[in-house]
């Protein structure tokens, strides 16, 4: 895995979109695996900045989002459709029929098609070149929690009381109104994209940062199996990066 420490969140940010825009240059029509959550925020506003200032041209770009919840309405604040369009999509010029992002509202027997429909779609298309990873406190990338089989494919999972209480800070604080369910690509659809891109800021990642990229690889840390992938980065700030032991590449800006 090439590791690049970087001083803070906005280097880490502008780093990432500059990985991004220089793959788009080559590639306008990249196909783009995104994710969200507040890692990757910053990614986007350089993104957008670069959309603007910089004519940076999306409009052959396909996408396809990580993950979402089960049972929010796609309109729902917290709904990760919400997330994209606001941060994201309503803001560059990505036609919407380019734009897939799993959907949570459909009845829960319907989601084994549509997550062989998503799978099938990414091969459509080519396949994935660029998937941006965060990583949760406990080493899951997408919705992939620790004990996912690391072959899996986009399928339902439960999310970890780790994640729903994380993640409660936006409903309120309140864990009960965090759905229990998502749809999440697989550890194995996540690890065929031509490149992984991962994220990491903040000392609350510290720890799932040492197990990813210097500990065995197990499910039980199922980012630790970017290990095996043949283009995998990871840009993570110095606070991310406090327990790593070993050498890397180091970026201040
Ligand atoms: C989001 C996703 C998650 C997040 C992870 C980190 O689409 O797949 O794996 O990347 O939970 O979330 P933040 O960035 O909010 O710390």
């Amino acid at each position: 895995m090439r590791v690049i420490i970087v001083k803070d969140y906005d280097r880490m940010s502008k780093l990432a979109a500059k990985f991004i825009a220089d793959e788009l240059r080559r590639k306008p029509a990249l196909v783009l695996g995104l994710a969200t959550g507040s890692t990757p925020i910053g990614m986007y506003q350089e993104l957008i900045r670069m959309h603007k200032e910089e004519g940076l041209d999306f409009s052959k770009v396909i996408t396809f989002n990580l993950d979402e919840y089960i049972g929010l309405p796609k309109d729902h604040p917290e709904s990760y459709h919400s997330f994209m369009w606001k941060h994201f999509f309503q803001h560059v010029n990505i036609p919407e029929s380019q734009i897939h992002i799993p959907d949570g509202t459909l009845p829960m027997e319907d989601i084994p098609a549509y997550c062989e429909w998503y799978e099938k779609r990414i091969k459509e298309v080519g396949g994935i070149d660029i998937q941006v990873l965060g990583i949760g406190r406990d080493g899951h990338i997408g919705f992939n929690e620790p004990g996912s089989s690391l072959g899996s494919r986009t399928r339902i999972k439960t999310l970890a009381r780790e994640t729903r209480e994380d993640n409660a800070r936006f409903f309120d604080g309140n864990i009960d109104a965090v759905p229990k369910y998502a749809i999440t690509m697989g550890v194995g659809t996540i690890m065929e994209a031509r490149m992984l891109l991962l994220l990491a800021s903040g000392p609350n990642k510290a720890e799932a940062v040492k197990k990813t990229v210097e500990g065995p690889i197990t499910a039980m840390c199922p980012a630790s199996i970017m290990q095996l992938h043949p283009k995998a980065v990871a840009i993570i700030d110095q606070e991310a990066a406090k327990y790593l032991e070993r050498e890397y590449e180091v970026d201040m800006g």
